[in-house]
């Protein structure tokens, strides 16, 4: 009776040990690793976590690391995972073409790479790319400018994201697809860009990445909110009187948005401006709410990672992930799945991100 107690407690703690080894081993592996740009913008937050509600309730092992805007971090984030054993990699590049070397390794691992919202160039190591529509997101900001321009003349200051950023090219090129035919018939003077009025007669940019490159050197805000804060007030120093009054301006995300904005309200020759954005920040939800930034464009980053969890899902499971259509990475042509986006101000911003549950209604004031 005592012996066949003993059997029994002693099978009793060899189940429990293998129970926590067990445990144990499966938390370590990680099968779908994420990495994500920074911190610091209210946008990658919002991926993170949106990441972790569809996560939740379900047992996929996974692991979000963020690079803190460095390529040298993201490299080693991706090395940390593939030690893991990750078996998936969903990333955002910080820089588009350092972030290739990243990415070989992982293709050297055998992990397969979904680009995320960001493409990474320049490599043949990625498999997939999920993305918003980019070129979509410029021109709307653009049709907003021209939507709500006073009339003949309007001075028009331009502002991009980072030259390291695929995205800041495709936004600029769909804003400026609509622009460039208002600038050409007088609708708006350029206030802010010789590299832009040097180009005023070129329809179309969107083959030519070099004259991009001109234009989104000169007026890049690196994505900085800072930076876009003291090039404002670089440009509004140097402006003519008939650069102010009415004026519009492309803002490329809701980060600089806010800081442009703030800049040109406190410009008493500036009479009134219309200002884009991008992202649905919270922050400028408030803006857009208070009249202080005109409009957003609203990503719903609720779809972005179900399209790309369900790529990583359909690897995982041995089958080839659907896509839509195919982007160019100066490479290779990587498949690629597209989603939409929304145009969001004053008008609507109840409807589109609170009634959508998006955003609660207490989160803002005077709604
Ligand atoms: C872009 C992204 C935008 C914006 C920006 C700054 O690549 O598509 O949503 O957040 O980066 O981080």
């Amino acid at each position: 009776m005592k012996k066949g107690f003993k059997a029994v407690a002693l099978l009793v703690v060899i189940m429990l040990f293998a129970a926590v080894v067990a445990a144990c081993g499966k938390s370590e592996k990680v099968s779908v690793g994420i990495v994500l740009p920074t911190k610091d913008e209210p946008r990658w937050v919002q991926d993170e976590q949106r990441f972790k509600d569809a996560l939740k309730g379900t047992d996929y092992t996974t692991e979000i690391l963020f690079s803190q805007g460095s390529s040298a971090k993201e490299k080693e984030n991706v090395e940390t995972l593939i030690n893991k054993g990750i078996q998936v990699l969903i990333i955002c590049p910080q820089d588009g073409d350092a972030a290739a070397a990243a990415v070989e390794s992982a293709k050297k691992a055998g992990v397969k790479v979904i680009s995320y919202d960001r493409l990474i160039t320049k490599t043949d190591a990625v498999d997939y790319y999920v993305t918003f529509d980019s070129v979509a997101v410029g021109a709307a900001q653009a049709q907003y400018l021209v939507d709500h321009a006073k009339g003949g003349g309007e001075p028009l200051y331009l502002y991009a994201g980072a030259a390291s950023d695929n995205n800041a090219f495709l936004f600029f090129q769909g804003a400026w697809s609509v622009l460039q035919p208002k600038i050409a018939d007088g609708t708006f003077k350029i206030a802010n860009s010789s590299e832009a009025e040097a180009l005023k007669d070129t329809a179309d940019l969107s083959q030519d990445r070099d004259k991009l490159s001109k234009i989104i050197g000169q007026i890049t805000t690196n994505w900085d909110p800072n930076e876009a804060k003291n090039k404002a007030q670089t440009h509004l120093t140097a402006a003519a009187a008939d650069m102010k009054g009415d004026v519009a301006i492309l803002a490329p995300n809701d980060g600089t948005a806010r800081s442009i904005a703030d800049v040109f309200a406190s410009d008493k020759d500036v009479k009134s401006f219309v200002v884009s954005g991008q992202d649905a920040e919270k922050a400028s939800i408030q803006y857009v709410i208070d009249g202080k930034q005109s409009m957003t464009v609203f990503k719903d980053v609720r779809n972005l990672v179900k399209d790309a969890m369900g790529m990583a899902l359909s690897i995982l499971d041995g089958n080839t992930p659907e896509t839509t259509g195919e982007y160019d990475n100066g490479k290779i042509k990587v498949p690629a799945k597209q989603t939409d986006v929304i145009v969001v101000d004053k008008d609507n911003v109840k409807a589109a991100l609170i009634d959508s549950g998006y955003y609660q209604a207490s989160d803002f004031q005077g709604l």
